[in-house]
């Protein structure tokens, strides 16, 4: 036992990651014989290019690519990334100054977070957005203000409504598209007005831009938040291998942008890890630079073909859709009858289907559920089935 048998103060606000709790639940009721089927959780099911499998194995099998690879990672993943940058969102990058790869991005955000505020900070977060921005706020022991986002704003935060004592205290604002839930866009004009806005009271814009490849029915592809004027001056954006290139088991990511800022990260990171395996740089560089764009089509292509099921038997099931997701990895879905918990709840103890519910994401998402593409088609359709017999 330690002294007090009490842990630190910053872990007082600080509860277990939504998504770690519900996966040691669904691992009891797995042991406990069920069949669970997760339509929580936005984890690619398929897998990256054979290009990029081929490139780890090649890279693992050498005998010099074992050792740490650095804190900054390898100088030519950093070079991929620019590149990346470049070709995808004309958007020029120093990759020695602006930017950082990270083992994920979800660490990297957290860890920005915790270099840039503390006690007495406000962090802005959209009113439903992915848990660890207001858990990375939460662990700096700074204090959460949620900035409203629905269907009326175009899930865009009107910047007009964050209280000026909020405002006076805000350090950080996150914004993320396309958006986990709800699979909205914005357009580079969002992005130039919150710079703008962000310039004006001197608050640091993280932009997470995890789904930037995952976009349905031939929308323009999503922009980067860097793209707009000055950007650079006062925004950080995340980028993820993840979802965009299915690699999220293989945890790489990238933040990109204010030189100051990547600096701030790295001193936090340089002390808590050591980077990545040189193998998944060098498979990510490949990714990067080869994924054919019709490879990222036909995923897509895929994913969609998976929405469009799932929009059709939605109103059977008492759920209404009110905007059909452009992007991102997920339907955002009304709950008609019931609270959103007590949906998901029944959902999963009559029938082993897991989605999440909406007040995971934050206040604005009460009365919603979340359910994900990432699954294979069979099992989509078992939850299909099963999801109809219960509720139509
Ligand atoms: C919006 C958003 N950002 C970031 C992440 C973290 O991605 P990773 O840490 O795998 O790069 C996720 C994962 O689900 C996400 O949904």
């Amino acid at each position: 036992m330690i002294k007090s048998a009490e842990f630190a103060e910053r872990m007082k606000n600080l509860p277990e990651y939504p998504f770690a709790a519900l996966g040691r639940r669904l691992q009891r009721l797995r042991t406990s014989g069920m069949d669970v089927i997760r339509l929580d959780m936005g984890s690619p099911d398929l897998p990256p290019a054979p290009t990029v499998i081929e490139a780890l194995a090649q890279s693992a099998a050498r005998a010099d690519t074992h050792g740490y690879a650095g804190y900054r990672g390898t100088a030519e993943f950093r070079q991929a990334v620019a590149e990346y940058y470049e070709r995808r969102f004309d958007v020029m990058l120093d990759p020695e100054t602006e930017v950082l790869p990270l083992i994920g991005s979800k660490e990297g955000l957290v860890n920005l977070t915790l270099a840039v505020v503390g006690p007495g900070d406000v962090v802005l977060v959209p009113s439903m957005a992915y848990p660890a921005y207001a858990m990375g706020a939460r662990l700096a022991e700074a204090d959460v203000v949620e900035m409203r986002i629905n269907h009326d704003n175009c899930y865009l935060p009107d910047l007009r409504d964050i209280p000026d004592g909020d405002l006076d205290r805000a350090k950080m604002l996150w914004l993320n598209y396309p958006n986990n839930p709800t699979g909205a866009f914005c357009d580079i004009d969002y992005y130039t007005h919150v710079v703008e806005f962000c310039r004006q009271h001197e608050i640091l814009l993280c932009s997470d831009n995890a789904y930037a490849e995952v976009v349905f029915d031939g929308n323009p592809h999503a922009p980067s938040a860097l793209q707009a004027p000055g950007a650079k001056d006062v925004a950080v954006e995340f980028m993820s291998m993840s979802k965009s290139f299915n690699m999220a088991g293989w945890r790489l990511g990238a933040a990109v942008g204010n030189a100051e800022m990547i600096e701030a990260l790295l001193r936090v990171k340089s002390n808590i890890d050591s980077g990545h395996f040189k193998a998944i740089y060098d498979a990510g560089i490949v990714a990067l630079r080869t994924t054919p764009q019709a490879w990222i089509d036909a995923r897509n292509a895929h994913y969609a073909a998976r929405r469009d099921k799932l929009l059709e038997i939605l109103p059977r099931i008492g759920l209404a859709v009110d905007d059909i997701p452009r992007g991102s990895l997920y339907i955002w879905a009304h709950v008609l009858n019931m609270s959103d918990t007590e949906f998901t709840e029944r959902t999963l103890t009559e029938t082993g289907v897991s989605i999440t519910p909406g007040t995971v994401y934050g206040i604005d998402g009460a009365g919603f559920v979340r359910i994900s593409l990432g699954i294979n088609d069979e099992r989509l359709d078992e939850a299909i089935e099963r999801l109809l017999g219960l509720w139509a």
